[in-house]
């Protein structure tokens, strides 16, 4: 029991438990956070960085709000797209950094497998931010306590994500939890938007929306990657919203009490209807959001505790 790791590179290393004791621990933060005071003393004395290799505005304020709360000393560094080079500047970068004693990294990288790489320089805490289409860990947690707090579980529930599976880190990490938590996956989505390795997922696959959002609990909705494509994915937006666009029509499909989320941000009238993100009755966006703020204050705070009780722990 407990949650034994230095870093937090991923879902794929996590034990259910581990994601249970994670979200537990949320919960009193997302208490702490409806408060008039919202402070607590748990990385008072830590210093915490945030490097940015790629554009980000509610991650990055996320992380930055989450630190502060818990009284850590927090930098953001301004990492511009120029700036990112390969594998030895990055590494340079970090060893630089590290000279300098920060306790928690945050780190976010177009390239898979960079935060990875990272971790193994530095004697911090590495959270992976998003790496490129690999893993965004925080975002697929902070879904699932969301999911938890609307539904009263988080196991046997029909879960679509729907859009672009191939280009999403999100939709990566949120397959590994919600697969690990025992949950039916569908993936919805035009072929050319799915990931070739889908078969290992253990996932359900539908090109139609309307069959396979066919009594669902979860609707995820994805962004369309514009600045991961490189080729002709979709035939016109126009196209793509008739299709995939989640619209009431289409939503009428799902369960009535069926919850619809979108990580952000948002494409209004490309992936989904702008009344329905609207809608509070059936859009929990805003939740998630709140909820970010919350499952990366548990995250920081169970890995400084590692950090804290044993500079050695399993990484
Ligand atoms: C996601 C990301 O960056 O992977 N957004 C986010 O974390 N706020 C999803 C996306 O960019 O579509």
């Amino acid at each position: 029991m407990g949650f034994s790791h230095k870093h937090l590179l991923g879902i794929e290393s996590l034990r259910p438990d581990e994601i249970t004791t994670l979200l537990d621990l949320a919960d009193q933060y997302v208490d702490l956070n409806r408060r008039d005071v919202k402070h607590s003393d748990a990385l008072a004395g830590l210093t915490q960085i945030n490097m940015f290799f790629e554009n980000s505005t509610r991650t990055q304020a996320s992380f930055e709000l989450a630190g502060k709360r818990l009284g850590a000393d927090v930098m953001n560094m301004a990492m511009q797209a120029s700036s990112i080079k390969k594998g030895e500047t990055l590494i340079d970068t970090a060893m630089t950094l590290n000279a300098m004693h920060p306790d928690l990294l945050v780190v976010r990288h177009p390239h898979s497998g960079a935060v990875d790489l990272l971790a193994q320089k530095v004697n911090c805490a590495v959270l992976n931010a998003g790496d490129g289409r690999h893993e965004h860990p925080t975002q697929a947690l902070l879904d699932a306590l969301t999911i938890r707090r609307a539904k009263g579980r988080l196991h046997r529930l029909n879960i679509a994500i729907c859009g672009d599976i191939a280009h999403s880190r999100v939709a990566r990490s949120n397959i590994i939890l919600l697969g690990k938590m025992e949950n039916r996956i569908r993936l919805i989505g035009p072929p050319t938007l799915m990931p070739s390795e889908i078969s290992a997922f253990g996932v359900e696959v539908y090109e139609d929306m309307e069959q396979g959002l066919k009594d669902v609990d979860v609707v995820m909705m994805l962004r369309l990657q514009k600045e991961r494509m490189d080729g002709g994915f979709i035939p016109s937006e126009r196209e793509y919203y008739h299709r995939y666009g989640l619209d009431a029509d289409k939503l009428a499909h799902a369960k009535d009490d069926a919850i619809v989320m979108h990580p952000g941000p948002m494409n209004r009238g490309v992936e989904i209807d702008g009344e329905i993100a609207d809608d509070i009755n059936r859009s929990v966006i805003q939740e998630q959001v709140e909820m970010g703020v919350a499952v990366r204050m548990a995250a920081m705070d169970l890995l400084a505790q590692n950090l804290r009780a044993n500079p050695t722990v399993e990484v």
